[in-house]
Formats: C-alpha cells, structure tokens, sequence
C-alpha cells in the first residue's frame, strides 16, 4: 500500500525535524538542565511539526534508553520498550486526543480524573492535546485548575493553529512554542531529499516552486511533491516533473494573458484591455481571480522597481519574468503601487 510522503517522512527525532532550530534549542536546554516545564503550547500554521513535536517530547519525556537506565531526554533512543509503544501509538501513559472530535466539559473531566494516578510503566503521564483550541469553555475552565497545580508525574503538550483562541490564562500556565513557517530555501532542500529517497530526480528549480507553493507548510509541500509524482510518472515508471508541468498543475501555468492586460492597461492601451477583458470574460474567467492576478503582477512589478534582482520570482515563468522587467522599465514606482491599492 502507498503511505503518502507526509506520512513515511514524519520526523522521529529533532534531529529530522527541519525549521525549528529555536525550538530545538530551548527544549535542548531546558531538559538539560532538569528545568523540564509541566505544559507546553505549540503553535504555528498547519502542517509545520506541531504534532511531531508533541510526540517527539513524549518520547523524550519516557525514553529510558537503550540500557533501561536513560534519563529524559530531547533524543529519544528510538529503541526502549517506551520509545516503541509511544511511537505505535499503544502506550497507556501517553494519551493523545483530539480536542476536534471531543471538546466537551465531560472530555476533560475524564482526563482531569485521570490525572491523579500515577503511571502504569512510564516516568511521566503525558496528555497531548492536539487542537486544543476546539475545546469549549468549560472544558478550558476544568483544564485550568489541573494546570495550577498538576503533580509531578503529568506533563502536558497542547497544540494548535489558532493560539488566539486560547483563553490566557491557558497560555500563561504553560512554555510556549512558535513555530515558524519553514523557509523556501530549507523546503526545497527537504524536497530534494525526501525526491531522492524516493528515486525520483527533483530539479532545484521545481522544488523551488514547490516550496513556494506551499507557503512554508512542511506537509502541503510533500502534498504536492506526492501529486506531482502520481501526475508526472510514466507506463515504465520513469518520474519526470519539470518546472513548466508544475506550474501547469499548480495552475499558475497562463499568466500571459494577465500581463498582456495590465501592460495595456499600465500604457493607456484603453481600447485593447477592454476588449480583452471582455474576451477573457465570455471565456468564462473567474472576475476574482483575474483581479487577483493582477494585484499579484502589480506588486511583482513593485518589488521588480524596488529591487531588479527580484525579477527572478519562480512563481512566473522567464518569459513572464521578461515581460514584467520590460513593463517595468516604462513605469514609475507609484503607479503599480497606485494600481495594487486600487485592485485591492
Ligand atoms: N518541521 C518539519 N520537519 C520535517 N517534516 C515536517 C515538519 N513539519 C511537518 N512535517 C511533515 O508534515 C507532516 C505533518 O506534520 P505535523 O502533523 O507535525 O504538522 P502539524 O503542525 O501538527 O499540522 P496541523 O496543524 O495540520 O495539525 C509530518 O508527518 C512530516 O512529514
Ligand atoms: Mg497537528
Ligand atoms: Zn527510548
């Protein structure tokens, strides 16, 4: 059966765990030092190792390493009965819900219930609580008074997308992470990575555009690494993504005819951009999407005034990028600027 990449190339350790170097140190240093907090808050966008992260500390939290007699650490050994069964999802000390399907009071006062019992075979009993902010208000209420004053023995890991639904006193209870969008440069080079694992080759350039594309989200970048190999491979199962099919598939292929466009509109070109447009239109072009095209060019052609180097976006084909300098070198910097605020 195929696993999705997203979910063959989950992290097992920090180590694997790329764009998070804050938080990999201050977790470092933390347990070493025994300052080991008892909840901790993850936050940050979809798919950047949120959940990852929780697991990996609830391994850290129990790893008795491979001699049985390890201490907490942030680099499970990956091979004590404790590391194994946390990692299959099947020890009884770590309970993982998703306050999504359950966010009800009756939720929480199970575990709250819970809490007061030491564990059965771990060091710690570790609640993690992925989406934490679907719970309801009374259920965050019940969760405070744990969190005043949990024992020893029980750590929390909550995580979530929405760190403004959190109610403070929530927050303030516990060590909280950022974590941040990964950057384009690192994307790409896990893509390349994780192409090669697979034998398929990934030019720098559409790993580029694919690490674009998925706005610094770690899973929706493998998402479309997945869909491109599942589009691009052959009958004999050779794997061939190129830039320009990517662009195809992500459907930022034709933006000829929106330069086209906002050339003529840029240059007083009345006549033709009217009829263009009403072509575009009986061809059944999404108004919005037109528009937002546009404010994307006339903003490219912000950033090109701003900096020439910027021309070279990924995001727009070379011939597009040509057209965008050409158009550029005509226009002073306030009217893309003028035209963006009034697309806007
Ligand atoms: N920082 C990262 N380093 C390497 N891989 C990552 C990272 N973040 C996410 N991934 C990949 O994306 C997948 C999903 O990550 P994870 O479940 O940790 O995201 P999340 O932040 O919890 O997202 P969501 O908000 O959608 O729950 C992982 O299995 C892994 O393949
Ligand atoms: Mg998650
Ligand atoms: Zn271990």
């Amino acid at each position: 059966m195929y696993r999705v990449l997203a979910r063959k190339y989950r992290p097992q350790t920090f180590a694997d765990l790329i764009g998070q170097e804050v938080l990999v140190r201050t977790l470092t240093n933390a347990f070493a030092s025994g300052r080991i907090a008892h909840a901790f808050l993850l936050t940050g966008i979809r798919g950047i190792g949120k959940t990852t992260t929780a697991r990996i500390i609830a391994r850290g939290l129990n790893c008795i390493g491979a001699d049985g007699k390890g201490e907490a650490t942030t680099n499970p050994c990956g091979v004590c009965a404790n590391c194994i069964a946390i990692r299959d999802d099947r020890h009884v000390d770590v309970i993982e819900m998703d306050a999504a399907s359950r966010t009800g009071v009756d939720d929480i006062r199970e575990i709250i219930d819970s809490v007061q019992y030491a564990p059965t075979s771990a060091r710690y009993k570790v609640y993690i609580i992925d989406e934490v902010h679907m719970l309801s208000k009374n259920a965050f209420n019940a969760l405070l008074k744990t969190l005043e004053e949990p024992p020893p023995h029980v750590k929390f890991i909550f995580a979530t997308t929405e760190i403004r639904k959190i109610p403070v006193t929530i927050i303030s209870r516990c060590q909280r992470f950022d974590l941040r969008r990964v950057d384009g440069e690192t994307l790409s080079r896990h893509l390349v990575d994780v192409a090669r694992r697979e034998q398929v080759a990934l030019d720098p350039l559409s790993a580029e555009l694919i690490a674009v594309a998925a706005e610094g989200s770690v899973r929706d970048a493998l998402s479309i690494l997945d869909q491109a190999m599942a589009m691009h491979t052959d009958g004999a199962g050779a794997t061939h993504i190129t830039p320009e099919s990517l662009r195809e598939m992500l459907g930022i292929a034709d933006q000829s005819r929106s330069f086209a466009l906002i050339e003529q509109v840029m240059t007083g070109k009345v006549e033709e951009a009217l009829t263009l447009v009403g072509t575009l239109y009986r061809q059944g072009i999404d108004p919005g999407l037109l528009l937002n095209d546009l404010m994307e060019i006339a903003h490219y052609l912000t950033r090109i005034l701003a900096a020439p180097s910027l021309a070279a976006d990924v995001h727009y084909s070379p011939k597009e990028q040509e057209t965008a300098k050409r158009l550029a070198a005509q226009l002073s910097v306030s009217s893309p600027t003028r035209a963006w605020q009034i697309l806007f």
